[in-house]
């Protein structure tokens, strides 16, 4: 079949490039959706199950920092659209190993833009590279501070942020010296389902079941934007097809919860839908000693992208956290099948048990 384009998704089988796949295999059947993934600990294709037969979605395992092979994929493929969403992604994790950040997000995207550089050298017309990126990469805000715009002065804190902040400028780079058409988005925290459990929403959901103890990390102040996953996928969509090339789009909830006052929520959602009468769960929360380095607070400012593209949340929160809770409890095989292997090894490695 001739495709009308051949998108190159990568990080495909982690938690939001699954949910961006799904959305463009379903909604576009006339483009061709290569989905590269490493499947590290954090990628699984069991998050794609119900697309994985659609005729216009290949797979490939691969590593993003493989120059030779992104060269050879974007020949194979006929590439002329790429969504890179392939990162290393946790706080916690890039605190213990830098490295493995710093190659994954600097140097495999630097491949990608280098490969995207070479095979669509003197024809850029029809072509896109995006880049997914986050808010953290604005550092952190003070409680009284006015949100991030597309304005604010890069002030990364963690080797995560650091990281994606230097992607983001090499991205940038590729645009302003090589012309390369370029567009990155910066998100705040997405939640819904597939993210993998080490993620603040679905550890404690798992947790709360097991009635495993809750480490609320400091004393539960620092406040973050979130976001259903589903809508970021639904921007994603939006910006690949009208987005301004060169340009920049911050994608935000409008909705800061302090981590102790949605932990709260979380556990009585889960009570509730579990049949618990409210409050069984209270007494899981226990303090931890803080993250180091860690943000205070993320906000955005998403005007841009509801000015310029009419984007909204579509969800409100409290819908958004009864159907991620219910999609967590009923799917403990999933929740199982991703918490084994690398993942077992990890956090018996940084938390000695599991
Ligand atoms: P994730 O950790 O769930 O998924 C990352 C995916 O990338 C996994 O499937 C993994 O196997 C793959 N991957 C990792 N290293 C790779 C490599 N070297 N080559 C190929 N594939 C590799 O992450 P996520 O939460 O879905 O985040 C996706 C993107 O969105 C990231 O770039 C992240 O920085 C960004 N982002 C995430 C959030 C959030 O709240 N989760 C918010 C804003 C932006
Ligand atoms: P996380 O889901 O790791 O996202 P990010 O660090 O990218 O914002 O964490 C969300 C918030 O929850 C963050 O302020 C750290 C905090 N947190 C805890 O208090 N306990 C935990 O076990 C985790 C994973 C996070």
């Amino acid at each position: 079949m001739n495709y009308k384009k051949n998108i190159l998704i990568t990080g495909g089988a982690g938690f939001i490039g699954s949910h961006v796949v799904r959305l463009f295999v379903n909604n576009y059947p006339e483009y061709r959706i290569i989905n590269l993934d490493k499947l590290t600990y954090a990628g699984n294709l069991n998050n794609l199950r119900d697309v994985e037969n659609q005729p216009n979605y290949t797979f490939v395992k691969e590593d993003i920092c493989n120059l030779e092979r992104m060269v050879e994929l974007f020949d194979e493929y006929n590439v002329d659209g790429v969504i890179h969403l392939a990162a290393e992604s946790h706080v916690d994790r890039s605190i213990t190993d830098p490295f493995t950040f710093a190659q994954t997000n600097v140097m495999g995207t630097l491949s990608l833009l280098q490969a995207a550089k070479e095979k669509w050298a003197g024809n850029f017309e029809g072509k896109l590279f995006y880049h997914v990126s986050t808010d953290e990469v604005y550092g952190a805000l003070g409680f009284d501070e006015t949100l991030f715009t597309e304005e604010t002065r890069y002030d990364p804190h963690s080797p995560y942020s650091a990281s994606k902040a230097a992607s983001d400028h090499f991205v940038r780079s590729y645009h302003d010296t090589y012309g390369l058409p370029i567009v990155i988005s910066n998100c705040s925290n997405n939640y819904g389902p597939f993210q993998f459990p080490e993620k603040l929403i679905p550890l404690f959901i798992h947790n709360i079941r097991n009635n495993k103890p809750l480490p609320v990390y400091g004393k539960g102040e620092n406040v973050r934007d979130w976001l259903y996953v589903e809508d970021h996928a639904r921007a994603i969509d939006l910006i690949f097809h009208q987005g301004k090339l060169g340009d920049t789009y911050n994608i935000g909830g409008f909705n800061e919860w302090k981590n102790i006052d949605l932990i709260k929520v979380i556990i009585k959602t889960v009570d509730k839908q579990l049949g618990n009468p409210e409050g069984t769960s209270d007494h899981l929360i226990t303090y931890v000693t803080d993250r180091a380095g860690h943000d205070l607070r993320y906000a955005i400012d998403a005007t841009k992208i509801k000015n310029e593209l009419g984007w909204e949340p579509s969800l409100q929160f409290e819908e958004g956290i009864e159907k991620t809770v219910k999609w967590y409890l009923d799917n403990e095989d999933w929740l199982n099948s991703v918490t084994s292997g690398d993942y077992q090894r990890y956090y018996k490695i940084i938390y000695g048990s599991n």
